[in-house]
């Protein structure tokens, strides 16, 4: 097949063109560079790499011909990034969704991949054990306020239109190539440098951390998927951040200490207590659903020769 993949350099994209090309499959890549090229080198020279921006309609008509399937995973993102930058934030999410869907309409191409979160569940009941993607979401932020407006707005682009349509809750991924803008590279940054882990609040907050191949698999086998569908893509298990920043001492073998801090007024909107994820309709869809456990992957990152952090505090 072709396939499009916006954000194809990031964290997520990389290992999904990655995947892609071993799959044997065309694959075109936009990307803004915002946060540099996470693409292996080997891998960019089997694509067809498109630098420019998905809030230009241009780029991505242009992208969009002799396309059979799109993966939409651009998108600024990063509690501090999205603070700091809630306009841009929802801007590419708004106009480079739109941007995506149009083009799509003008080439007949018949099957959308997007990326969602977790976020949008936010104070959400945890229902039974986990959340379940029928709870009642309850987004605050500018980025998960315009995830959930695009799932709305892709399911009425199914609903008239017809597009096959999955929009993809992810809890937490973490792995290789990840940079530091996310907990985990960020405490494995710390502890390498026998610097104190910073948490915000008391630790006691939980989060699903879910393996990046575990979320790969999903995305590849979803494609024989039909309709429209929100998908929760969980790990089932919650972990407090204070158990991830001991693990993560106990795994490098560092001296660092864990220091608690007030988390600043700009995260305020970004505090949840618990947040846990069903994949229970995933393993309906598709008869798999994420199982590595986090120990095991900590371990493969930090057994992993490339692994190094390379984050950007500003957009
Ligand atoms: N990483 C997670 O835990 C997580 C959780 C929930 C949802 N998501 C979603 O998954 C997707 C991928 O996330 P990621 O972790 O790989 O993030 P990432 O920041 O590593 O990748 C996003 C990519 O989008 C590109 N981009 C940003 N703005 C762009 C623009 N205007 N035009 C073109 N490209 C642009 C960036 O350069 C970057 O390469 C995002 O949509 C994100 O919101 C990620």
């Amino acid at each position: 097949m072709n396939v499009l993949v916006t954000g194809g350099a990031g964290f997520i994209g990389s290992h999904l063109v990655q995947r892609l090309v071993h799959d044997k499959h065309n694959v075109i890549v936009i990307d803004n560079l915002l946060r540099g090229n996470k693409i292996p080198a080997h891998v960019q020279d089997s694509i067809t790499f498109v630098e420019g921006d998905v809030r230009d309609l241009n780029v991505v008509m242009n992208a969009m011909e002799g396309i059979d399937l799109v993966y939409h995973f651009a998108a600024v993102l990063g509690v501090d990034v999205v603070a700091d930058f809630p306009v841009e934030t929802m801007d590419v999410e708004v106009v480079g969704t739109r941007n995506v869907i149009e083009s799509m309409h003008k080439h007949g191409v018949k099957k959308l991949f997007y990326a969602s979160t977790s976020g949008i569940y936010s104070h959400s009941a945890i229902v039974k054990t986990a959340l379940s993607e029928e709870v009642l979401v309850d987004p605050r932020t500018s980025y998960a306020m315009a995830k959930r407006y695009n799932e709305i707005y892709l399911a009425s682009h199914f609903e008239e239109k017809g597009v096959d349509t999955i929009a993809l809750r992810f809890f937490n991924v973490y792995g290789e190539r990840q940079d530091n803008r996310m907990v985990i590279p960020r405490f494995l940054e710390q502890a390498e440098a026998n610097l104190p882990l910073t948490v915000f609040g008391n630790g006691q907050q939980t989060r699903d951390f879910t393996y990046i191949n575990d979320v790969i698999e999903a995305c590849i086998r979803l494609q024989e998927t039909k309709g429209f569908h929100i998908v929760n893509i969980a790990n089932e298990h919650e972990w407090t951040i204070k158990e991830l920043a001991e693990t993560i001492i106990e795994r490098t073998g560092s001296s660092s200490e864990i220091i608690y801090l007030d988390a600043p007024k700009k995260r305020y909107d970004y505090e949840v207590e618990r947040r846990i994820g069903s994949s229970e309709k995933l393993y309906h869809l598709i008869g798999f659903k994420p199982s590595t456990t986090l120990q095991k992957g900590i371990e493969i990152i930090l057994t992993q020769e490339e692994y190094s952090t390379n984050g950007h505090n500003s957009i």
